[in-house]
């Protein structure tokens, strides 16, 4: 660590402002899903050995397909606010999503966690009770927590980590919003090895352009056989040269297949796993919210013989459009109709893991990730025989064309009265030492027995005290519309999500975004929440700060 940071400080630079409204905290996470972070504080606080929790790992990870129907479950969609009280018990198991036994974090003895879902305007409270023996926190990737900066759940950030055997009460409303989201630890990597679930916001006015019959939950992720502290390990030495960790396998709903053969290691119990499987009825309208809850891995999604229609992209009502074949980057959502019109049969349901991402080639890869779509009245065993037809290789791993994804609610952007520009990169001054990530010349780490919150509450005007590896950017106090403009320098694209807000994505684009920043076309374009930067490109967002908040813009993944 000292040498890293003596390493750091040669390049390093300070931003000084001095009015402090609102607050943007820009922080990259040194790692996948800013593990590097996790991994320092498991090594400063002694290691995260486990066996506190040898209980738990005699118990198997549980599941409940049936959590992921939303139509027909007991909940009532309403405007009548209420308040949902929710308990999470975060521990460690044995699990084996993909029929390869492996130890496995989770909450409630469940992967993929809970289902949390409510109405509009409901208050969550969610008492996480950490059985774990290193510290944890669950951020709900969407939230405005406009008004409760501090349940954003981000270690370091917004704040310390729940310790082992201690709890905290996440206690917030969800106004003004609606749709597909998710939860996930933000403590180190933990979230790869399982802390996951989704968070759904019914709403009578969702205002959607199309109606449907069914509403169903499709978690996709990466998965890896060894736990995440070991991949973060790899991936933190100067001979990875900044590759991410290559995953094993991927799964749907928390299930998939693998070939036990390839098996890095032959004495773990491996049973081959077993498919996801969506009951359908014939000529219903389904609307599949599909959730990207990976670590690292874009997919390609699509289901044999059936269109999907975009209705829903991150929470935002979409224009209907049809493609056969969605990508999707980590922490993005979408929401697609499939109309079961097809002859009564079974169809593979394709998440296609996009290797073009990888950086090198891991040979037990399984990236096929499959679930069977099945009509009622067909064989209620058999796999499907149908083929891909979407032929053509996507060869980039970059979101759907945007001009395809046009908000139904249209909503021009505002001219922008603050504008910043930020460089995003992997380097290292030293080839002996791993590349670390970082926005301007800054690479984050946390501050010890603090937050950047609660830093920024208590010395107003003053951000020097924030130290040398927190990057913190203070707009003036009259900003009302702010323009970001991100360069990246990485060779791999990137999924960005701005915690808090739903931004407009003015343009994204490859190589050079040009100085100034062009002029761009302002009518509605698309809003979301997680955005992919290409490789060595850029993207431009712009964003109505809410009043008295604090912003983490980070990447999704690395
Ligand atoms: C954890 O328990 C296992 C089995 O009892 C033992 O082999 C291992 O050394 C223990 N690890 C630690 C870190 O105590
Ligand atoms: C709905 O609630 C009833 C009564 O509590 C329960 O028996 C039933 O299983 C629930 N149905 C679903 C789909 O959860
Ligand atoms: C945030 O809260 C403020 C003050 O209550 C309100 O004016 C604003 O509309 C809210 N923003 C969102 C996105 O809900
Ligand atoms: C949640 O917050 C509300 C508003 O501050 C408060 O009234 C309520 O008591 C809190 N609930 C819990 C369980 O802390
Ligand atoms: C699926 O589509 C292909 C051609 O696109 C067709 O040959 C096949 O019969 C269809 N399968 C079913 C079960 O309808
Ligand atoms: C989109 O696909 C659906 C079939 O799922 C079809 O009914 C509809 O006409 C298509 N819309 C367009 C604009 O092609
Ligand atoms: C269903 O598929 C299984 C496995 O392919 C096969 O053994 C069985 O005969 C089929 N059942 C019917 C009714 O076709
Ligand atoms: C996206 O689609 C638009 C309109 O069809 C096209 O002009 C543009 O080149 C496409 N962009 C990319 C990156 O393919
Ligand atoms: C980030 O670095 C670039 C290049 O030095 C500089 O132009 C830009 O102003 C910096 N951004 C901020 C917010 O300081
Ligand atoms: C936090 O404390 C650890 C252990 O004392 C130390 O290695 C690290 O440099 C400190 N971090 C910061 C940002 O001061
Ligand atoms: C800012 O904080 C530093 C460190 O605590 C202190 O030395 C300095 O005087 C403060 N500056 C202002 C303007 O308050
Ligand atoms: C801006 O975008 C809107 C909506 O896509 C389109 O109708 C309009 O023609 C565009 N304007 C220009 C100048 O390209």
């Amino acid at each position: 660590m000292a040498k890293l940071d003596s390493e750091k400080s040669l390049i390093r630079r300070r931003w000084k402002t001095t009015t402090v409204v609102a607050v943007i905290v820009v922080v990259v996470l040194a790692l996948v899903l800013g593990l590097a972070l996790g991994l320092r504080h498991q090594q400063a606080s002694g290691g995260g050995s486990t066996n506190s929790t040898q209980s738990n790992a005699a118990k198997f990870v549980t599941r409940n397909e049936q959590e992921w129907v939303l139509s027909g479950n007991n909940f009532t969609t309403s405007s009548m606010v209420t308040t949902r009280y929710y308990e999470f018990n975060v521990s460690q198991m044995l699990g084996a999503p993909d029929g390869y036994q492996r130890t496995m974090l989770v909450v409630n003895g469940q992967y993929p966690g809970p289902l949390i879902e409510c109405n509009t305007g409901d208050r969550l409270v969610i008492k996480v009770n950490n059985q774990l023996d290193s510290g944890t926190a669950i951020h709900w990737h969407g939230m405005f927590q406009n008004g409760t900066n501090w349940m954003d759940g981000t270690v370091g950030v917004t704040q310390c980590p729940i310790p082992p055997g201690g709890s905290f009460t996440y206690n917030f409303t969800v106004p003004n919003q609606h749709g597909t989201y998710w939860w996930h630890s933000h403590m180190g990597s933990q979230y790869a090895d399982g802390i996951v679930g989704s968070l759904i916001i019914q709403d009578p006015n969702e205002g959607l352009a199309e109606d449907y019959d069914k509403d169903v939950i499709v978690m996709l992720s990466d998965w890896y056989h060894d736990m995440s502290p070991v991949n973060t390990a790899i991936y933190l030495t100067a001979e990875a040269d900044g590759s991410e960790p290559v995953p094993e396998n991927g799964v749907i709903n928390g299930l998939n297949v693998f070939d036990c053969s390839k098996s890095a290691n032959s004495s773990v119990p491996c049973t081959g796993g077993s498919y996801a499987s969506f009951q359908v009825q014939p000529n219903k309208r389904y609307r599949f919210r599909l959730i990207n809850t990976g670590a690292f891995a874009d997919f390609n999604f699509s289901i044999d013989n059936h269109t999907l229609t975009v209705i829903e992209t991150d929470g935002i009502a979409m224009t209907p459009v049809n493609v056969t074949r969605l990508p999707i980057a980590v922490a993005q959502r979408y929401s697609v109709i499939v109309n079961t019109n097809a002859a009564v049969d079974n169809y593979w349901i394709r998440a296609v893991m996009n290797q073009h991402c990888f950086a090198y080639t891991n040979p037990a890869l399984n990236p096929d990730v499959m679930a069977v779509l099945r009509y009622q009245g067909a064989n209620s065993t058999s796999d499907p025989t149908t083929v891909d037809n979407n032929l053509v290789d996507p060869a980039t791993c970059n979101d759907l064309n945007q001009t395809m994804l046009v908000p139904h609610v249209p909503l021009d952007a505002p001219e922008p009265n603050v504008s910043y520009y930020f460089e995003v990169s992997f380097q290292t001054l030293n080839a002996a030492l791993p590349k670390l990530a970082y926005m301007n010349t800054t690479t984050w780490i946390p501050l010890n027995s603090t937050t950047t919150l609660q830093e920024a509450h208590s010395t107003t005007g003053n951000i020097t005290t924030f130290g040398q590896d927190q990057y913190v950017v203070t707009p003036p106090s009259n900003a009302s519309v702010i323009q970001i403009a991100i360069q990246s320098f990485d060779d791999g694209d990137h999924p960005f999500h701005l915690h808090g807000h739903v931004f407009w994505v003015m343009g994204t684009g490859d190589g050079y975004v040009q100085n100034p920043v062009p002029v761009f076309n302002s009518t509605n374009p698309l809003r979301r929440d997680t955005v992919t930067i290409p490789a060595y490109g850029w993207a431009v967002i712009r964003v109505q700060p809410n009043p008295a908040m604090q912003w983490q813009f980070y990447p999704e993944r690395m």
